[in-house]
């Protein structure tokens, strides 16, 4: 088998392809990505080397090379995209790309797979494109919770669906799709909350904890999954989901922000023999505008046909990604990329308590 992953020099997109390739060793890799700032080659070290793997370096938007790259390709599994919110309610050359990447790329791209001949299509999408959930609400998201997107970043991935779904529709082609919640793991660009605190803990700065309207630092809540977690979950998606599905993907696991970081400093303050605690390691800073209150997935349905759940708990995935960011290998990773990992919010950002 032949597979292509878009987006794989990415956070998922190379635990993805690591993942595929230790447990899918006869298969051929081709990995496309346009290397943005959130694209890093140095993710797949040790694989994208291997004769079973071809880089091509190449913008998903690009319908003519995704017609030459897929051709023979069997499955296609696309993660490219713009992805990290507050980029996308930043200038409106950042907010434009979330659209142009996320809604025409995805566009282009399954007309040039199907065009190539591609079997099946997977699609990687987020919890974020149902909008938020209010701090009580017994309900969780689930795969026929109505659409209602809140960011920039969120209105390309519900489009994208859309974009998906339709052509599906329309062609009768072979596809499924996944909305899955907050993802951690090694490899995140320090932009997103868990590798950007860890990578300011390490230069002796203070964690950002985003402050609501009433005061309260970091109220809003997540539901956290283990990246490789993520990736066993795709996989048996494309190899047992029922084509033409959604599958909604989560971790249970759901935290503050607030206590999130707490973790983290009873982490970290071993680690760098110090004791970190919120009042000496964390500054309380202006919201993100509109910011989403809780995310939450109901995993009733990819539990019941897949039988898949998580197997990471919070606490124990937790802590290997903290020890993988502060150890040798994560630490020369995150200065191999702070020359080049655009950090919109930074220098912007008023304390406010
Ligand atoms: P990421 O930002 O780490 O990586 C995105 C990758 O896509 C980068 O390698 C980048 O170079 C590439 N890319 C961007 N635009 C491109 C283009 N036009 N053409 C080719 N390549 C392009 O993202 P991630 O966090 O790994 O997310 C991957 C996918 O998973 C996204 O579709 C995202 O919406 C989805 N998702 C992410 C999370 C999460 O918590 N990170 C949760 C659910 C779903
Ligand atoms: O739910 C899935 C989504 O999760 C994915 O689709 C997105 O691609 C991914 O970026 C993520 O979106 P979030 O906005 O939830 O992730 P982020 O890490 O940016 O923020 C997590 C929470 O932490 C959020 O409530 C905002 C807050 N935050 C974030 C940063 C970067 C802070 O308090 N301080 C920070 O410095």
């Amino acid at each position: 088998m032949r597979i292509a992953v878009t987006g794989g020099a990415g956070f998922i997109g190379s635990n993805f392809v690591r993942y595929w390739m230790d447990t899918n060793p006869a298969d051929e890799v081709v990995v496309i990505d346009a290397l943005t700032y959130a694209g890093h080659l140095s993710n797949l070290a040790g694989y994208h080397e291997r004769p079973n793997c071809q880089f091509v370096q190449a913008d998903i938007c690009d319908y003519q090379t995704m017609l030459k790259v897929l051709a023979g390709v069997n499955l296609v599994v696309h993660f490219a995209a713009e992805t990290h919110v507050d980029r996308s309610l930043g200038a409106f050359e950042l907010e434009r790309q979330f659209y142009r990447s996320n809604i025409e790329g995805t566009a282009s791209l399954i007309r040039a797979s199907r065009e190539a001949g591609v079997g099946h299509f997977h699609h990687v999408s987020t919890d974020e494109v149902f909008g938020d959930l209010a701090f009580d609400d017994p309900q969780k998201f689930h795969e026929t919770y109505p659409y209602n997107p809140s960011s920039p970043y969120a209105v390309s991935k519900a489009a994208s669906d859309h974009v998906v779904r339709a052509f599906a529709h329309t062609y009768n082609y072979p596809i499924t799709i996944t909305n899955c919640t907050n993802n951690y793991g090694p490899f995140q660009t320090p932009e997103k909350l868990i590798p950007r605190s860890i990578a300011l803990l390490l230069a002796n700065q203070k964690v950002k904890l985003y402050t609501d309207a009433d005061g309260i630092p970091g109220r809003n809540i997540r539901d956290w999954l283990h990246v490789q977690d993520h990736c066993e979950a795709i996989a048996l998606v494309i190899k047992k989901g029922r084509i033409g599905e959604t599958y909604g993907i989560g971790g249970e696991a759901e935290l503050s922000n607030f206590h999130l970081v707490e973790t983290m400093l009873d982490i970290m303050s071993e680690f760098l023999d110090r004791s970190l605690t919120i009042e000496n390691s964390v500054e309380f800073v202006a919201d993100r505008p509109g910011h989403d209150r809780r995310y939450a997935m109901d995993l009733s349905k990819i539990k019941r046909e897949l039988g898949w759940q998580p197997r990471y708990s919070f606490e124990q995935g937790f802590l290997e990604t903290v020890q993988w960011y502060t150890s040798p290998e994560g630490q020369a990773w995150l200065a191999s990329l702070s020359d080049r990992t655009s950090d919109v919010r930074a220098n912007q950002e008023q304390v406010v308590a």
